[in-house]
Formats: structure tokens, sequence, C-alpha cells
């Protein structure tokens, strides 16, 4: 048993959408996460830049004494997640990438047309169709970058018709074209334009690896005897720049849970 918390971290707030699935699951689990507000989106910037700001982060969140760490960010999970573990070797690390990759390898089959769309860097990263591949080498699979997704999406432009037509620029060919049955939502801020995705392309299914990486989280703490056995204290919430839209979401998240949240900027890693 393990009372310390669990370390989360992604460029912005995307990550926060695998904290219900958590809290759901394992309520007696505390979280300290990181949103790197002041520097997202990650996903158009070069493989180093991406690589020198998780190391910046996994440094913090491993002073913060968490058990585990679990890259709530595709981006993060495809250009530099073995580095991570390097550099942090007493620390399991979880990315989110292979979870969801298993997930749809189950799920789909030879006549299935497997979408993932992401940002430029997970999409060029090639990690989602390599992992998928590995566990269904028959399976068909096309990807597409949607690079506007996530600043709307920091921005709070969500139901919103700008982001209607931003998903219908990337999508409209990309779903048509290839006759994608299965749209895997390859970046942890995607989840919150799911219901926009589905409003326009209602016959698709949505693979969510926000929710996939739970299964990874239950395993490593079941196996590493990690587990919490009491609830203690609050979760804490960093961000390299607070924004009202950030915080907004985490108190939409907690409301009514009876949880504490303690919120800090840490202007010193931006
Ligand atoms: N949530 C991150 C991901 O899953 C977004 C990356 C970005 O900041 O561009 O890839």
């Amino acid at each position: 048993m393990d009372n310390r918390p669990i370390g989360f971290f992604d460029s912005g707030l995307g990550g926060l959408t695998c904290i219900p699935y958590l809290m759901e699951a394992l309520p007696l689990e505390r979280i300290v996460y990181f949103g790197d507000t002041a520097r997202t989106p990650y996903g158009s910037k070069a493989v180093r830049t991406i690589r020198n700001f998780s190391f910046e982060i996994t440094d913090f969140l491993a002073t913060e004494n968490v058990k585990l760490i679990v890259i709530a960010c595709n981006t993060v999970s495809a250009t530099c997640l073995t580095e991570l573990r390097e550099r942090h070797p007493d620390i399991p690390i979880l990315g989110i990438i292979s979870p969801a990759a298993r997930a749809v390898a189950h799920s789909c089959g030879a006549d299935n047309h497997i979408g993932i769309i992401g940002t430029k860097a997970t999409v060029q990263s090639g990690a989602y169709r390599n992992k998928i591949l590995k566990y269904n080498p028959a399976l068909d699979i096309c990807e597409t970058p949607c690079p506007t997704f996530v600043p709307l999406i920091e921005e709070g432009i969500i139901q919103n018709e700008i982001m209607d037509l931003s998903i219908r620029y990337y999508l409209d060919h990309f779903i048509a074209y290839n006759q994608i049955d299965t749209l895997v939502l390859g970046c942890t801020h995607y989840p919150l334009i799911r219901k926009n995705i589905t409003k326009i392309y209602p016959g698709l299914s949505i693979v969510d690896p926000s929710e996939e990486v739970l299964v990874s989280i239950v395993q490593t703490l079941k196996e590493g005897n990690l587990c919490a056995e009491a609830a203690e204290g609050e979760h804490t919430f960093y961000a390299s720049d607070l924004s009202e839209n950030f915080v907004e979401m985490i108190n939409r998240i907690f409301r009514n849970t009876g949880f504490t949240v303690t919120f800090k900027n840490l202007e010193d890693i931006a």
C-alpha cells in the first residue's frame, strides 16, 4: 500500500480528461497534475523541444514524491517516453498510447477502417500505427494531424461553430475518402470535442485513450502494491500559467465530489 500521489502531466488541460475515470475507479488515490499551459501546444514543436520541456516537468513531479507518473499527453508519449523512463528509473512512468493501441487492436478487425487523429508530432512519430500493427498487422489505419484543435480547446472555444468548422476542415475528406468507421482521439484534448465530432459524424465508433489508460494505471498500482489505502490530503493542480479556463475545468470536474483541490502557479518552469 502506498498513499503517495499519482503524478499526471500534459502540455495543458487535455490530461484532465483522464481524471474523472481515475476518480471513479480509484477514489482513494491523490493526484498531482502539471499542465504546461504557458508553453502549450507541444504538438507543433520540434521533438527536441518537447523532450526538454518533458524532462523539466517530470523532474518537477519527481520532487513531489509521486509513486507513479502518467504521461497524459499523446505527443510526449509518442516522442520521448523511453528517455523519460531512462531519466527516472525509480518511478514507473506510463504512456497513453500503448493501452489505446491494445484496445483498438482487440476491438477491430480487417474489415474496419481506423482513423487516428492527433498533433503533428504524434502523427509524424507513427507511434499509434506501429503499436496497433504490432498487435494486429492486418488492420487498416490512416492518420491525420489536426493542429488547430488544441489551441481552440485551450481557449475554451468548444461549443462553437469555429470548432465545428475546424473539425470539418480536417475530417470531412479524411473520413469520407478513407471510409473511416473507427476514430481514435489521439490527443488528450480531443475528448473535450467528442460531442462535436459525434454530432457531425454520427455513425463513428470512438476510441478514447484518456479512458483506456486507466487499465494500465490499475494494473501498475496492483502489481507494484502501490494502491492507496486511505484518502489523504488534497488534489494539487499546477500550471505554468494558471489560466481561467484551466481552473474552471478542474472546478467543474471536482464539483460535488467532496474533494479539496489546490491550484498552484509555477512560473519558474516557463
Ligand atoms: N494533450 C496533448 C496530446 O495528447 C496535446 C499536445 C499539444 O499540446 O499539442 O498530445
